[in-house]
């Protein structure tokens, strides 16, 4: 390449590379300086120091700003919501299990669309405690039982609904523990979230999803973590039937995307009464203020539909923001919520996490219940066991088998006295 040539090539590269998307930090010398907004503190300035000021006007304003700015209205509970229990079995998985499946079906029509909950419980135990699991592939790969039933799913390069391809049963099964979360006494459930609505490119999976039944939604209209979020209480709403589900202990989990889904169907629906999220990251459980790993620009840009239209104004105006991460895990309270993250997740950004469930921490205190009060981020693999619990895998943006144990042992410190 000739001199003058390679100075216009150097100059496009340059301007180029000023277009592309800022480098994500990952030095934590540089995630600069903020000031959360405070929870405690109502929005005409009045602290919060009682139960009934947070219950009554603090947080109905959190749940409003989430709703206005990020996440958007969800519809009221649908009614017209359906439930066909078509496959029961009392001696499923060698006799340990009741196993239980069932379409959801969310218009009650042939329209849909339709949803299918895989259920186990412990055999013979009814009333069991039970997580209810919102998961990314087929039922099928959650466990090797050969009678669990074959759906076709959302295919994201095709953009269109197809059987899979040789199937393999139990393909997911190293992220969950069923054996060990039913030998524990605790039931398990399973919701393929894209069948909820599916996740495709650009939201091009809104009008095959529950947004079809609802008129199209204005700029504080529900995106799909809202969608997903209202998808998970609709299948609480069958589980909360189901007398071998104990409707008063049920424990919402979800992974990164799902994460982010859990704590903000948990923040609407307290029916939950726990939630597990797992490496939920940004506009999940890490602070949005903190410029370390994925930031609001990112999922501005990448994922607009996950979100409602108003949340694009914070895309570089971060400390516009009227929430943080700790005003959503408030919104748990004072319900128990474990935040698990990875060490190796730093797109997620654990240490934001961290610092969010410590920031959340004088609610929990407030309604009476235990927060992060530990300064120093965990040694990994060892949970902060609270109301408010806390811990950072060593490994990746993943769920591993001794997550589960974590997640048992959390659910046991508050469930299983009522066994
Ligand atoms: C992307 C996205 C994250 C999200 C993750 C997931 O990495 O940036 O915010 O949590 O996908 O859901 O797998």
């Amino acid at each position: 390449m000739s001199a003058p040539h390679n100075r216009i090539f150097l100059l496009l590269t340059a301007l180029a590379v000023t277009l592309a998307a800022r480098a994500s930090n990952y030095d934590e010398t540089k995630v600069g300086t903020y000031t959360l907004p405070d929870p405690l503190v109502c929005a005409d300035g009045t602290p919060v120091t009682n139960a009934a000021t947070w219950y009554n006007v603090r947080r109905p304003e959190i749940l409003e700003l989430y709703r206005a700015n990020i996440f958007g209205r969800s519809p009221a509970p649908g009614t017209n919501t359906t439930f066909n229990v078509w496959d029961t079995d009392t001696n499923a998985l060698g006799g340990t299990a009741t196993r239980k499946q069932v379409e959801i079906n969310f218009s009650g029509t042939p329209v849909g669309p339709v949803a299918h909950l895989l259920l186990y419980t412990p055999a013979g135990k009814p009333a069991a405690p039970t997580f209810l699991c919102l998961q990314f592939g087929g039922n099928y790969t959650i466990c090797t039982d050969p009678a669990i039933a074959i759906f076709p799913g959302w295919n994201p390069k095709t953009r269109a609904l197809q059987m899979p391809v040789n199937p393999v049963r139990g393909q997911a099964s190293n992220n969950w523990n069923v054996a060990a979360t039913l030998a524990r006494g605790y039931g398990i459930a399973f919701v393929n979230y894209c069948e909820i609505e599916p996740d495709l490119p650009g939201g091009a999976g809104l009008p095959y999803g529950v947004h079809k039944n609802f008129p199209a939604p204005g700029p504080d209209g529900w995106g799909a973590i809202g969608a997903w979020a209202w998808g998970a209480s609709r299948a609480l709403d069958y589980l909360a039937t189901d007398h071998d589900v104990d409707p008063k202990r049920i424990i919402l989990f979800g992974h990164s995307r799902l994460g982010k889904t859990a704590l903000w169907a948990g923040a609407q629906d307290t029916r939950f009464a726990a939630v597990i999220a797992n490496c939920s990251g940004e506009m999940g459980a890490s602070l949005s203020r903190r410029d370390y790993g994925e930031t609001v620009d990112d999922v501005a840009h990448h994922f607009p539909y996950w979100m409602c239209g108003n949340f694009q104004q914070f895309a570089h105006h971060w400390t516009n923001l009227p929430v943080d991460s700790h005003c959503l895990i408030s919104l748990i309270a004072p319900r128990p919520l474990f935040l698990n993250t990875g060490s190796e997740d730093l797109w997620g950004d654990p240490h934001g996490e961290f610092l969010a469930a410590r920031a959340a921490t004088p609610v929990y205190q407030l309604l009476g219940q235990t927060g992060l009060t530990e300064t120093d981020f965990p040694a990994l693999d060892h949970p902060l066991l609270h109301d408010l619990s806390f811990n950072c895998h060593t490994g990746k943006h993943d769920v591993y088998p001794l997550d589960w144990e974590h997640f048992l042992d959390f659910a046991d410190a508050h469930f299983s006295q009522k066994n």
